[in-house]
């Protein structure tokens, strides 16, 4: 890396690298307490009804055993522990208040034991008689009550648009498909850890969160006690694909067992325990209708979603988003639909919405062209939206004809053949497919504090997040550049809620938010350190003209004599050895309304299918993406190497699959919850763009958490088609699909 190169899109290695490999990185489960005590959760064995008794004196004899935590005796919270934040902020969580089972795997009890084994142990020992009622655990069946969520992710609901019958009767083409997805469960290596600690009225968690921020409020609101007598500390987090967002019923339990004990108590979740009381994504069943002139011109376009939710909140998995501002339809009808299971409550899982309607839109599509025999990029192209198809404003920068050009020319789209299972080698069907991706540039209000000290390092913190994303890296490099200070030289802190506030690290809106922040407080620290240099009669630079004057490597440097420069170590000891500080907070402002913020990309994939067999192996995926200015060139193809490879398993392997008669999960372990290894994936080219977003922040930065995954299933099945011939529209494609005739 040169000197004076900025130091942001530079592939920096992750900071925190060596803490990781060397296990100095702490976890929430790593932390020590005095006399810490450990929780274990016990969970309900049925879907649905009431326990009609708790025989706990048995798990309480044992040795070591502090409480065990019932609806009997818990600690009555306000409002009956319901979510004093409207949901998702809030979640309706489980903790003890009354006998009422919602769904299978639900937290009924807490045994708290002097260690872990002592607590496994007397938690087996609890003896549960339940009142069973039968349960609705039949999708299709309960869809007949489905309902309307209200506003969804504070979206609209259902939207209209032109005239869907005029668009139908004006498209001779037509494709009626209906689509499915499976529930599927998020499984970060690092299952949900909590660890409660009181000192009086002070309660500090250790907590594995995507917003320490928003379990603070969440777990004081529901606590009923003063927000700033929490503190959420999470300064490593292995994994969080979006069931981390939310305070769940583990976080509360904790800090309550901690209080009735009287020491620190720590509860990690089991494997299985991530398979219901902490979200999933939901079932989902899309029926697309779409309508076209014979030319590829979309004349109607309708998309019906229908999800589940459990009994106790809604949540929608919001399939219709990218239907909404895809394509430039000037018909359209979309609705969500939300069905009522005895399950536990689903969640934003990475790119919710996007990933599963991602899946039924470019299905579509690539089904639509076959029917109009048009090339399936041709028929994207045709119908490419020049702006934002909805609300009719212009995409803040969309580079999408770019994403596809590129990718089809690194792909080699133009060998792929017109006709179904028409390529060959050997026993293998050769398919290629490809579909687009798009997700959200979400950006919120944000704020960072940069301090530089009289040791001549500057320490630059927010109470943002790094779920394994490269948060610690790349906001380093955005310090380095504003500051004017060698990476090396700052240390970046995040992950405490006593920091400035910052949003949740959900939505891909970290790197958007936060880095804005970064910057403005870094420069603003950085003026106040070329002032005092200015104004020091000491000073070498002294009496230089002020845009004369910039600083480097940490030195307040002229540009026309560099011999004239002074070290910020001496500029802090000559004006009393005190640090600079500076807190700044931005937010976005009248651009959130005048544009559309959206990244976008182009995914390219070529399937092997084995003729005789069935099985199916994704050979190779180009995708090629603009997601405004990259930070780390490193970090985020990364990040999107974890996208692509989460999107191959969503199309081939992951689906939990439930038991209909107890509304348990059957495969609730990672061994039978397949998810891709490394022989499962062939080679992946990943493209950025990289050019910044003129709108969207003062870095051109649009966040990469999530994009990666949406497009992916569809272009695998519509590969899959190529290949043989067989349309997959029931995620995951397993071989048994791709046989049948
Ligand atoms: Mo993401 S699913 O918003 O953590």
């Amino acid at each position: 890396m040169k000197m004076n190169e900025p130091l942001v899109g530079q592939p920096l290695d992750r900071i925190d690298g060596l803490m990781k490999v060397t296990g100095e990185a702490r976890y929430a489960a790593e932390f020590p307490g005095a006399r810490l005590a450990h929780g274990v959760i016990v969970t309900s064995t049925i879907a649905r009804g009431s326990i009609a008794s708790i025989d706990a004196g048995r798990a309480q004899s044992l040795p070591g055993v502090l409480l065990v935590m019932t609806y009997q005796n818990a600690p009555r919270l306000p409002n009956g522990g319901r979510p004093a934040l409207a949901p998702p902020a809030g979640r309706h969580l489980s903790l003890l208040q009354d006998n009422e089972v919602h769904y299978n795997n639900e937290p009924v009890a807490v045994v708290i034991a002097d260690t872990l084994e002592h607590a496994t142990d007397a938690a087996h020992q609890l003896r549960i008689v339940y009142r069973d009622t039968a349960a609705t655990l039949d999708f299709t069946r309960a869809k007949a009550n489905a309902h309307a969520p209200d506003k969804p992710q504070g979206r609209q609901t259902d939207t209209t648009r032109g005239d869907f019958a005029a668009g139908l009767a004006d498209g001779p083409v037509r494709i009626d498909a209906v689509y499915t997805t499976p529930i599927e469960h998020h499984n970060p290596m690092e299952p949900h850890a909590t660890m409660a600690q009181w000192d009086g009225p002070q309660l500090t968690l250790y907590d594995s969160t995507q917003g320490v921020t928003g379990t603070r409020t969440a777990v004081s609101k529901t606590l009923g006690i003063d927000p700033d007598n929490v503190r959420v500390i999470s300064p490593f987090v292995g994994g969080g694909f979006g069931c981390k967002g939310s305070a769940w019923s583990h976080v509360v339990l904790c800090a309550m067992a901690a209080k009735q004990v009287g020491r620190p108590v720590r509860i990690a979740l089991e494997r299985p325990q991530m398979f219901g009381p902490v979200g999933s994504r939901p079932h989902t069943e899309q029926h697309f209708t779409l309508a076209a002139k014979h030319d590829g011109t979309l004349t109607a376009m309708r998309h019906d979603s229908f999800s589940n939710t459990s009994m106790i909140e809604d949540w929608t998995e919001t399939c219709c988003m990218v239907t909404r501002m895809s394509y430039a339809v000037p018909n359209q009808v979309t609705s969500h639909r939300l069905v009522q299971l005895n399950l536990g409550t689903p969640t934003f899982m990475r790119a919710p919405g996007e990933t599963t309607g991602s899946f039924a839109l470019e299905s579509a599509m690539d089904e639509l062209a076959w029917a109009l025999k048009m090339d399936p990029l041709a028929l994207r192209i045709k119908n490419y939206a020049e702006e934002e198809p909805q609300e009719h404003r212009p995409f803040s920068g969309k580079s999408l004809r770019d994403c596809y050009a590129i990718g089809a020319e690194k792909f080699g789209w133009s060998k792929r053949s017109a006709t179904p299972r028409s390529m060959r080698d050997g026993h293998t069907l050769i398919g290629m497919g490809m579909a687009t991706a798009t997700y959200p540039a979400n950006r919120s209000e944000a704020a960072a504090l940069a301090r530089i000290q009289p040791d001549g390092t500057a320490m630059v913190a927010s109470g943002t997040q790094d779920l394994g994303t490269g948060t610690y890296t790349v906001m380093t490099q955005v310090a380095a550049d504003a500051l004017g200070f060698a990476p090396e030289n700052i240390h970046f802190a995040l992950g405490d809620s006593s920091l400035p506030k910052a949003p949740v690290s959900g939505g891909s809106q970290s790197a958007a938010s936060v880095s804005p922040a970064v910057r403005e407080a870094c420069l603003q620290a950085r003026n106040q350190l070329i002032a005092l240099a200015l104004a020091d009669a000491a000073s070498p630079i002294h009496g230089t003209a002020i845009d004369d004057v910039t600083v480097e490597n940490g030195w307040v440097v002229s540009r026309t004599d560099p011999s004239r420069r002074d070290p910020t170590g001496a500029i802090l000891a000559r004006a009393g050895g005190k640090p600079i500080e500076v807190v700044a907070t931005v937010k976005p402002g009248a651009e959130k309304q005048q544009y559309a913020f959206h990244s976008f990309g182009a995914v390219f994939v070529e399937v092997h299918v084995d003729a005789d067999l069935g099985t199916i192996r994704v050979a190779r995926v180009v995708g090629v993406y603009d997601v405004g200015r990259v930070l780390n060139r490193k970090t985020a193809h990364s990040q999107m190497i974890g996208g692509i490879v989460w999107g191959i398993g969503a199309a081939m392997q992951e689906e939990t699959v439930l038991d209909p008669h107890y509304g348990r999960f059957t495969n609730a372990n990672l061994a039978e919850y397949h998810v891709p290894v490394n022989a499962d994936i062939g080679a992946l080219d990943i493209t950025f763009i990289d050019r910044p977003d003129p709108h969207i922040n003062p870095l051109g930065v649009r966040g990469i958490g999530e994009i990666g995954i949406t497009g992916v299933s569809a272009a695998i099945a519509n590969a899959v088609y190529h290949a043989t011939g067989v349309r997959v529209r029931d995620l995951p494609i397993t071989l048994d699909k791709v046989m049948r005739t």
